[in-house]
């Protein structure tokens, strides 16, 4: 008694032990006495705080055993011990386990819950008092035979640690655990890891668009200038009047399957470029009704009809006009191919839903939706179900990238009872103080008698034989030059030019270095440059002709926009 509570014996003698236990716990004690009084030999046991010599409260752990009748000792005796610094040790090992940010649950070697932290009850949706105590597997009967089971048992039969990530389709949540063994079994550590895995996902996929689109651009760039050629002399022959008819139908093939491959091309540097998009003011609605317009004969032959679905006001919202009218027409495009062939009513409809600082649009259509197999692929680069020459699966990953540059989010869900729905979610975003964008300069009808003097600058023979001979074919006289210093060589001869056709990508002296000096040292000349650039040109390169205000021709031209961006240009230095 000394020892543990500091009270010598005869300090004690005669008081009533009841008065040194804590208030609290003075009833349960006193119960205890009296449940027991008069059975001879109860035993019980109890843990009372009671009060030390020094003041202090100690926790005991108390056995009692009625001995009442023993003529030798006449009363009840307690055996009790100190169990406070245990309890406090305990105590601080709880609130450790309630303080840390993961769930934490402890199971014995029977695989019951012997405890669950406050993390854990919410990560697993369950109260402490469902858990303690029960089985693990009896809780959770789904996760027997998942990587949960499998490895929490791997972890006490090897007695080795183990980490892991698993999906809980239950709770609809993705796990990670890191679970360690122990003589008594075994204590895991775990947390939602959805949001991280998400994050991860995303960059994921950005990463793989930005390394495809740069390889893609570098082939897709590598295509344009030869198709330009195929394009351009197929062109040139076809109306040539010595070539026979028979001759000139196969010439239209080569034409039609050149259009198609430089299509692609095309397609494939929309893609790879990911231009950070304008921000005009776009007006939703009316952009839906141009890819509708746009869309008008398709939609008619396959009797598709079109359901509006627009609220009453103005919704308009900072954007790329351009760029989201491709996203609607990829949108419809595939809601139309879905539904060609089938033989239920075929409905396309379009929905806009502003909400906050977002606006919301739907495509929706009736055609069979979308497996649920390959629901997470159809937004990977060429990912495509259609048979080959049919798709080249970059419609969705043009939308993703775009949809995102925009600082929006695209998903798709299937309709129950059938059909795709496409929704599109974008940021309204600041309205520029910009007016919409001016109408393109009237072409000008400049007489076709004007016969120009052209200095043709590329680095591509192949392209400079057929600029030349486009250009003859229409009357003008050209001279060529395979590099900017040639170029500015006959310049500095003194050689005089109505045009110059500048390429800006080549090597050594570049198209801008030539722009720069003739600003410098011929002015007038530098009033008669036209850039034609390749497909994939940098933002640098980009910003460079917009500050020059030199109008630029974009391979792989044909020979239209050529004589039309001359005859403009002419007729403007008049
Ligand atoms: N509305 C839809 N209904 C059913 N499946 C669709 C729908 N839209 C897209 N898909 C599926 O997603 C795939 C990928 O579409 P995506 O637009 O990226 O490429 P594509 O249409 O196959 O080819 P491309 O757009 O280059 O012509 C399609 O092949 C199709 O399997
Ligand atoms: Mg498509």
């Amino acid at each position: 008694m000394e020892r543990v509570l500091g009270y010598r014996p005869d300090e004690l003698l005669g008081r009533s032990a009841i008065d040194l236990v804590h208030p609290d716990d003075a009833r349960a004690v006193a119960r205890m006495i009296d449940a027991r009084r008069d059975v001879p030999r109860a035993t019980a046991s109890l843990e009372f705080r009671f009060r030390h010599r020094d003041g202090s409260w100690r926790i005991l752990e108390a056995i009692g055993r009625n001995l009442l009748d023993d003529p030798t000792v006449g009363g009840i005796v307690v055996n009790s011990r100190d169990i406070t610094e245990r309890r406090r040790a305990e105590e601080a090992v709880r609130n450790i386990l309630e303080s840390i940010g993961e769930g934490f649950v402890a199971i014995d070697r029977q695989e019951r819950f012997t405890y669950v932290n406050r993390r854990a009850e919410q990560l697993l949706r369950r109260r402490r008092g469902e858990l303690l105590g029960r089985n693990v597997w009896e809780a959770f009967p789904e996760a027997v035979g998942s990587a949960f089971f499998r490895e929490c048992r791997r972890a006490m039969d090897e007695q080795a640690a183990v980490r892991f990530e698993e999906f809980y389709a239950p709770l609809d949540a993705w796990f990670e655990v890191r679970a360690y063994p122990s003589p008594d079994g075994l204590s895991a550590y775990f947390d939602d890891v959805g949001e991280r895995r998400r994050a991860d996902e995303r960059l994921r996929q950005a990463e793989k668009l930005t390394t495809l689109g740069s390889l893609i651009s570098g082939v897709a760039h590598e295509l344009n200038n030869p198709l330009t050629v195929v394009t351009g002399f197929a062109h040139l022959l076809a109306g040539a009047p010595d070539v026979p008819e028979r001759v000139k139908r196969r010439l239209g093939q080569i034409n039609v399957q050149a259009e198609r491959a430089a299509k692609i091309v095309k397609n494939l540097l929309t893609f790879a470029r990911q231009q950070p998009p304008e921000q005009r003011p776009v007006r939703l609605p009316e952009l839906v009704d141009q890819a509708l317009d746009l869309l008008a004969y398709q939609l008619g032959v396959n009797t598709i009809q079109v359901r509006r679905d627009f609220p009453a006001g103005v919704v308009e919202l900072a954007a790329d006009p351009d760029q989201l009218l491709q996203v609607l027409l990829n949108l419809l495009q595939n809601a139309l191919h879905a539904m060609a062939g089938i033989a239920r009513e075929r409905v396309v409809s379009v929905r806009i839903a502003p909400a906050g600082g977002r606006v919301r649009l739907e495509v929706e259509d009736t055609g069979p939706g979308i497996p649920a197999a390959i629901l997470d692929r159809i937004f990977d680069p060429f990912f495509t179900t259609k048979p080959p020459g049919q798709g080249t699966g970059l419609g969705l990953s043009i939308c993703y990238g775009i949809v995102k540059a925009h600082g929006g989010d695209i998903a798709v869900e299937n309709v129950p009872g059938g059909g795709a729905r496409f929704v599109v979610d974008l940021p309204i975003g600041v309205l520029p103080a910009v007016p919409p964008r001016p109408a393109a300069p009237a072409v000008a009808q400049g007489p076709a008698t004007d016969r120009a003097r052209i200095l043709v600058v590329d680095d591509e023979p192949e392209i400079l034989s057929l600029l030349s001979e486009v250009l003859e074919s229409s009357g003008h006289r050209v001279s060529t030059a395979a590099n900017g210093r040639t170029a500015l060589e006959r310049i500095a001869r003194g050689e005089v030019y109505d045009l110059v056709l500048l390429d800006v990508k080549m090597p050594e002296i570049d198209g801008r270095t030539v722009f720069e000096e003739l600003e410098r040292d011929h002015p007038e000349l530098a009033r008669r440059v036209i850039f034609s650039t390749g497909d994939v040109i940098s933002d640098d390169t980009r910003e460079f002709i917009q500050a020059s205000g030199r109008p630029a021709v974009m391979k792989p031209f044909v020979s239209d926009d050529i004589e039309r961006v001359l005859r403009t240009t002419l007729a403007n230095l008049h």
